[in-house]
């Protein structure tokens, strides 16, 4: 499953639309029930604007219905281990759990593969507000 998930990680990042760094970025996820999305940067002339593969890839999971996050890759050519940035890391953890893997890839396949909870610990979590005392 990794291994399909690292080989559209790949494809995807060719969509990437990149014009500003020249990263193209590709994500691909794997819910816990077995279906399987995948997403690219998509960068803007108002560099803010711009947003990441891993968020791609979320957004195609919530529009089809939502879900959980079981395993994610993340690949760029021209990066020889990218890792998730921090608003993705915590993007994820919105939509996974602290065993969420993450799949590091480069060129020959994953490189490596972390936990949530090791890119991200202590993780901001809220459901509900305290009561007042
Ligand atoms: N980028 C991603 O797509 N995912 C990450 O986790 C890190 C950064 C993209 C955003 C931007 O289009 C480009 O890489 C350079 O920051």
């Amino acid at each position: 499953m990794a291994a399909n998930l690292y080989r559209l990680a790949v494809s995807v990042s060719a969509k990437a639309h990149a014009p500003y760094s020249g990263l193209k970025v590709g994500a691909a996820l794997a819910t816990t029930d077995g279906r399987t999305y995948a997403g690219c940067n998509i960068e803007n002339a108002s560099y803010p604007e711009g947003w990441c593969a891993e968020t791609s890839a979320i957004s195609h999971m919530v529009v089809d219905g939502g879900g959980t996050i079981a395993d994610i890759a993340v690949f760029c050519s021209a990066i020889d281990l990218i890792t998730p940035c921090g608003g993705c890391r915590q993007r994820i953890a919105e939509f996974g759990s602290p065993e969420t893997k993450i799949h590091l890839c480069d060129g020959s396949g994953i490189a490596d593969t972390m936990t949530l909870e090791q890119l991200l610990p202590r993780a901001f979590d809220f459901k509900e507000p305290k009561s007042e005392k």
